[in-house]
């Protein structure tokens, strides 16, 4: 995936817009999104574990009337005309996967200055599925409105006020060292600290902020967790991971710091309410 702009920008820059110019994209935005959407060709540090994943543009004239109202999104969206639709076959980490390959599309419209919001609970999966033609074997984890997005709406404010969008967790709560009871010392390598940086500013379901990441003493090996829940939010878990892991493996493209992911759950003590999830070793 190519972004015109530097990918730490980009991740700064994203934020969820619910409110759309009632438009469809221009020809051009629209022939670069098609392009963008192509994923058969990415890979993620889960490809080797999950099933194929496909996206789908889906614009507002392909509804009819009738469907045009049960889009399911609840009046969250307003305006928009048109939707990335993603389906993946069932397998071992295909949200983690899915969450992976969305976000990276996500981050490439914002490149483009375009609108955009994961939309995991609140949408009519039926309608879309149909849309997207999924199979029995396929599930859609997630979907974004895509377009050229509006002023914020008082609804719209409301809603970030009451997940508190605009806040992320302190570092010391989302990532340690040694064991999970002892948070991550700040005295690492610069280009660690704003990959860690770019984790803490990805988005999550409900703005849970699933992600713990801990550190192994004197090596730069970081294994990542997610937290548990019995909430609402917990089948969102692994796509927030997803996301997680594509902003820490872009950044470290960027900055040029090289190193492999592998899923070789380590013993790590406080670890018991946690569910590890994969492994990044610097080379
Ligand atoms: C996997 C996932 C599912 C989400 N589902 C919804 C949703 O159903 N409805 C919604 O309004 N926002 C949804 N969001 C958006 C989050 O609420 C948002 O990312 C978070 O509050 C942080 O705000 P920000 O994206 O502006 O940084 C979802 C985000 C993620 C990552």
């Amino acid at each position: 995936m190519r972004f015109d702009k530097s990918i730490v920008e980009i991740i700064e820059k994203r934020t969820s817009r619910r409110t759309y110019v009632p438009k469809l994209l221009n020809e051009d935005v629209r022939k670069r999104v098609s392009k963008l959407i192509n994923v058969k060709e990415l890979r993620t540090p889960f490809s080797d574990k999950a099933g194929k994943c496909r996206f789908g543009l889906i614009s507002m004239p392909e509804f009819d009337p009738k469907e045009k109202k049960k889009l399911g999104t609840y009046g969250i969206i307003k305006g928009a005309q048109e939707f990335i639709v993603g389906a993946v076959e069932k397998s071992d980490y295909m949200k983690e996967h899915f969450g992976y390959l969305m976000e990276g599309i996500i981050l490439a419209a914002t490149d483009m200055e375009l609108g955009t919001c994961w939309l995991g609970g609140f949408f009519n999966r039926t309608l879309f599925s149909e849309k997207i033609s999924a199979s029995s074997n396929e599930i859609l984890p997630a979907i974004s409105p895509i377009g050229y997005s509006d002023k914020r709406r008082p609804k719209e404010v409301i809603i970030r006020q009451f997940i508190k969008a605009d806040n992320r967790h302190q570092w010391d709560r989302l990532f340690y060292e040694e064991d999970f009871f002892t948070p991550l010392s700040s005295d690492l390598n610069e280009g660690i600290i704003t990959m860690l940086k770019m984790v803490q500013k990805g988005p999550s379901s409900g703005n849970q902020q699933p992600w713990r990441i801990i550190k192994e003493r004197e090596r730069n090996v970081y294994h990542f967790y997610s937290k548990r829940s019995e909430g609402i939010y917990q089948s969102f878990y692994p796509l927030d991971i997803g996301i997680a892991t594509c902003h820490w493996d872009l950044t470290s493209h960027e900055l040029g710091i090289k190193g492999e992911w592998e899923i070789d759950p380590p013993n790590i003590p406080g670890s018991e309410n946690l569910d590890y999830k994969i492994s990044w070793k610097q080379k």
